[in-house]
């Protein structure tokens, strides 16, 4: 079988639907290489600032790697804007849905509320904005965490000058983060809170 005959769903037999599933699983192995492809086309997106989206989003990496984070927040630094694209309302809702199965749910929180704790540094400048809409979250677990990933991380992040990795060097931890079994405990973590920052591991990667 290289096709289904089925044109309406309902109508579709074991075997096809086991023919499909086989297929959505290898889709599925390349998720990391397609991202990797949408953080790039994110390089045409939104103009105005200083860097494109792109840089914004792999100067938001470097900082993340530099001070120490792990993995799951490196990738999430990475991937944080990469809602831009498609959904300019909700883009951080956007970037946390692809992230979810993946890192652990301390990281998709702050990324998917990472828009509400921005504003706190726009918001004052322009009308029908709450500077102060991540109040809302006031009392969450994540609190902290997501206000120290705008703070170091996204707000930080529009420098020309600044001294950016490549996109390449985080595409093994892309490609490590979306490998993982999918919504496996291990790697959701419910409820663990990682800190940002390592100094150690910091100190160590600025021998690199
Ligand atoms: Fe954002
Ligand atoms: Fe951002």
């Amino acid at each position: 079988m290289d096709k289904v005959r089925f044109t309406q769903m309902k109508d579709g037999t074991k075997e096809e639907y086991e023919f499909l599933t086989a297929h959505e699983i290898d889709h599925t192995k390349h998720t990391a290489r397609r991202l990797l492809k949408a953080l790039v086309d994110l390089d045409e997106g939104l103009s105005g600032y200083q860097i494109t989206r792109l840089g914004h989003s792999v100067q938001s990496a470097t900082r993340a790697w530099r001070d120490g984070a792990d993995t799951d927040w490196v990738v999430a630094a990475l991937l944080h804007d990469i809602g831009d694209i498609y959904a300019p309302y909700n883009h951080d809702e956007y970037a946390a849905t692809i992230l979810k199965p993946f890192v652990r749910e301390q990281c998709t929180w702050c990324v998917q509320t990472h828009g509400d704790f921005q504003m706190l540094y726009y918001g004052h400048h322009l009308d029908g904005f709450d500077q102060h809409k991540r109040d809302r979250h006031v009392g969450h677990a994540y609190f902290d965490d997501c206000a120290e990933f705008c703070e170091r991380w996204d707000q930080a992040s529009f420098d020309p000058e600044y001294d950016d990795l490549p996109l390449s060097f985080f595409a093994p931890m892309v490609e490590e983060v979306f490998a993982r079994e999918p919504y496996a405990a291990s790697v959701i973590r419910s409820g663990e809170r990682l800190p940002l920052t390592d100094s150690a591991v910091a100190a160590e990667r600025a021998q690199m």
